[in-house]
């Protein structure tokens, strides 16, 4: 597919942008010596191996061994496509592109995702100008006004209404030339079953725009104002919207969220709205499904707590029970907050403000001391079949913590509690988990990527050497070349990385973020990654000596065969070939550096 976007502009937003900038918005980052060091967002992990260059501007996790530039990042992190990665920055940081939207044709050459994404911002600016306009408007704010949501609060959460009727927001899109097709795409419109049409999928509700992490609107939530059923219509799973994997009111709580190194999660949108109009405003709503892994980790790189709040106990228990195993996993600390019987977060801070709602959750337990307090609230504890039953209930949750220290430390608080043997308990515990297999085992671990031989001799090594060299000063990619060392490599994955960059620096030089913005393998992206962050000889000098030392230790192959491809010629009496060998030979002798030192 070709790119819209000149290789200019995008070298000119590359050197405007700073990574750290970039990586600091989802990832926790502190500095350990010249880099900085955070967890990783690829994957789970307690002890940060996600280390980020500011010198050379790239990335790498030495965990999963992901690894890029800033725009491998945007990419892998937000799933976005190159240009739409290249088109972020430029906005971000003032670098003026052609726009996208400004002709049908232009608009054509945008990639789907693109062209959904514009589509549910026109849908959304259509559903703001409906809210209070007319009748049906009117009655619509009305009802936002009945629940509390004050003026403002609808502004800042872009709050919507899609009049009654079939196809008002068809007809809007229609003008805007947006085809049916695509509204459908979108979600916005429903095929009729007769295939003769489209009607809209969001009619006479109250409309919340979902935006993600990085506010891009990507799908839309939909509330009757009366009784009607259902009572919320979502936007279906679209190539920009997953539900999974999006976290309503993120992009405004993002700031808050990093503030508080903590984030409540409701469940609903209003319950999310009310707290953030309480001032609450680390604050996000899961849209009808349970927490996910992806939500999780999202949320990783903002909080090191997450405090799940349930109308009820009973709603509670599924749900952390559930979440433990993806809170283990993240390396994440869990809480949870239960309301009092009959209260929603958005009906309780309405009620009792916002230092009520403070106190209850300065009280929120831990994942696996709430699931205790309510199998013991379940089952009592004064008698023995009690006592059973709740060490039967807990046996799962304290199994799925893997980290031995705190599971200790559990297993401790419940036999206390319970007034049971310790070791005992223990011993149950261990006898469960072996029956049933860890829960969270080091498995996820093998998708590490096996990172290139190392271990293979002096050449490997050398060979290594002279890749980062490449990779870390262009000057010395030209030595090399001159040098033909990589021909020589024995190491494939050397070789194959050898190859790459001397095939993207044969015209101009170029830097690591450069080279390995170019790698389209996410592997190979990775290693290169890595490999700019490996420490080099820093000077010409140096460089030399580690190619002199390769050159005695892998004398060049190809003149083996050139000798004896000389030999066969002069037996063939080919004297045409043999005289072209010769001069090959010569080239090839005049050539060679002379070793230092
Ligand atoms: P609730 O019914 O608890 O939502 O569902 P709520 O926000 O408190 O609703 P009201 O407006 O105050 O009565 C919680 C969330 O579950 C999803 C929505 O995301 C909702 O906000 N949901 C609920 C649906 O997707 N569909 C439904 O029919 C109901
Ligand atoms: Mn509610």
């Amino acid at each position: 597919m070709a790119l819209p976007i000149p290789e200019e502009k995008i070298t000119e937003i590359r050197h405007a942008t700073d990574i750290v900038d970039i990586v600091s918005e989802s990832v926790m980052l502190k500095k350990a010596g010249k880099n900085l060091l955070g967890l990783c967002p690829f994957h789970a992990e307690k002890t940060p191996s996600f280390t980020v260059s500011p010198d050379k501007q790239i990335f790498h996790c030495f965990g999963c061994g992901v690894g890029g530039n800033v725009f491998s990042f945007l990419m892998k992190h937000q799933g976005v496509t190159f240009p739409e990665a290249v088109r972020m920055l430029a906005d971000r940081y003032g670098v003026d592109l052609p726009r996208p939207e400004a002709t049908a044709a232009q608009r054509r050459a945008l990639t789907e995702r693109e062209q959904l994404l514009a589509v549910n911002q026109e849908a959304m600016g259509f559903f703001q100008r409906c809210l209070g306009q007319g009748g049906p408007g009117r009655r619509a704010k009305d009802y936002l006004d009945r629940r509390g949501i004050a003026a403002e609060t609808i502004e800042r959460f872009e709050l919507g209404y899609a009049p009654p009727g079939w196809d008002n927001l068809l007809r809007f899109l229609t003008g805007r030339r947006v085809a049916p097709a695509l509204a459908e795409k979108a979600g916005l419109a429903v095929g009729r079953r007769d295939t003769s049409g489209h009607y809209d999928r969001f009619r006479d509700r109250i409309i919340f725009p979902i935006r993600d992490a990085n506010g891009r609107v990507v799908g839309f939530g939909g509330r009757v104002m009366g009784d009607d059923l259902p009572k919320y219509l979502n936007s279906p799973e679209t190539p920009v919207y997953n539900k999974g994997r999006v976290l309503y009111g993120l992009d405004r709580a993002k700031a808050a969220c990093r503030q508080a190194r903590r984030v409540f999660v409701v469940e609903g949108y209003f319950d999310a709205i009310a707290l953030f109009q309480v001032g609450i405003e680390n604050t996000v709503a899961t849209l009808g499904t349970a927490l996910t892994a992806d939500h999780i980790r999202l949320l990783k790189g903002y909080v090191e707590r997450a405090v799940l709040v349930f109308d009820s106990d009973a709603a509670g228990v599924k749900a952390a029970e559930r979440s433990i195993p993806l809170f283990v996993e993240a390396g994440m600390e869990a809480a949870v907050l239960v309301l009092p019987e009959g209260d929603d977060p958005d009906t309780y801070v309405r009620r009792r403000g916002r230092e009520a709602f403070d106190k209850l959750a300065d009280k929120a337990l831990g994942i696996i001391a709430f699931l205790t307090v309510s199998a013991v609230a379940r089952h009592g504890q004064q008698t023995v079949e009690g006592k059973v039953r709740v060490i039967n209930d807990m046996l799962a949750p304290l199994s799925a913590v893997s980290d031995t220290m705190a599971r200790s430390l559990h297993i401790r608080d419940l036999a206390a509690r319970l007034d049971v043997d310790e070791s005992a308990l223990l011993a149950r515990v261990r006898e469960f988990s072996g029956n049933r297999g860890r829960v969270s085992g080091p498995g996820e671990r093998t998708l590490q990527t096996v990172s290139m031989s190392m271990a293979a001799g002096k050449g490997s090594r050398l060979e290594r050497q002279i890749v980062a060299m490449m990779l870390q000063h262009p000057q010395a990619v030209a030595e090399v070349s001159r040098r033909r060392l990589v021909d020589r490599f024995e190491d494939p994955g050397l070789k194959k990385m050898g190859m790459e960059i001397l095939a993207q620096c044969a015209e101009t030089p170029r830097d690591a973020s450069e080279i390995v913005q170019h790698i389209t393998d996410d592997a190979l992206q990775g290693q290169a990654a890595a490999l700019a962050m490996e420490q080099v000889p820093w000077n010409d000098q140096g460089w030399k000596v580690v190619m002199t030392q390769y050159e005695a230790v892998r004398p060049h192959r190809n003149d083996d065969d050139l000798l004896a491809k000389i030999r066969t010629a002069e037996a063939d009496n080919d004297f045409e070939l043999l005289t072209k060998l010769l001069k090959d030979k010569q080239h090839r002798a005049s050539n060679r550096q002379e070793p230092i030192s």
